[in-house]
């Protein structure tokens, strides 16, 4: 099947975790790449998929080895094994990044619909990548609304600035991305 066909099929049966009827586009996917260098030691990806941005991670440069996916559904889980040997594929919530992942992390680039969630589930998943991560390091999230994609409530909690793209137009639906860090660390 098709990572198209893969993605479709897993929306209809779980649309509540997977909320995009279509994978990120090209250019939004290079977007969220944007702040990966291939000097960088370890960074991981939240809410993978079917691993278009993955694929553009991957393609500035940075060796498969330094990089973490974590992935609910399991379907995706095996497609990005088969896709992308040499990273490391957690069949996890990203939340549970702090019991199995690697720490200092340089980078977490995020899919996962955040700003569809609740409050305790966004603490948890910014709470968890801002342990693992050093300090100033980005939290990379792509959103389609309006808004910055995580609430104000948990941006104020962890004291989030961030910088935002243009808007995506060749994205369906168009895109932004948003690029969060601590504010006050280096
Ligand atoms: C909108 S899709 C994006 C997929 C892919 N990153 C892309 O851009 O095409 C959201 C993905 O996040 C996954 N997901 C949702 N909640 C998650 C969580 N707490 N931890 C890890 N993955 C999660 C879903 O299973 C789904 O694959």
């Amino acid at each position: 099947m098709s990572d198209l066909g893969l993605f479709l099929t897993q929306f209809i049966r779980r649309p509540s975790e997977i909320r995009a009827v279509v994978p990120t586009g090209r250019a939004a996917a290079r977007e969220m790449a944007r702040v990966i260098s291939p000097d960088m030691p370890a960074v991981a990806e939240i809410g993978a998929g079917t691993g278009t941005i993955t694929r553009a991670i991957l393609n500035r440069g940075l060796p498969p080895a330094a990089l973490e996916l974590y992935e609910l559904n399991a379907a995706f889980c095996d497609r990005l094994r088969q896709l992308f040997p040499g990273t490391r594929v957690h069949n996890l919530p990203a939340q549970e990044m702090v019991n199995v992942g690697r720490r200092d992390l340089d980078a977490v680039i995020s899919g996962v619909p955040v700003l569809a969630l609740p409050d305790d589930i966004q603490t948890a998943i910014v709470g968890a990548a801002l342990t693992m991560m050093r300090p100033g390091a980005p939290f990379v999230q792509i959103t389609y609304g309006p808004n910055p994609p995580l609430s104000e409530t948990v941006r104020n909690r962890f004291g989030l600035r961030h910088d935002k793209s243009p808007r995506i137009w060749a994205n369906l639906p168009p895109a932004q991305v948003y690029v969060f860090r601590q504010k006050g660390a280096t």
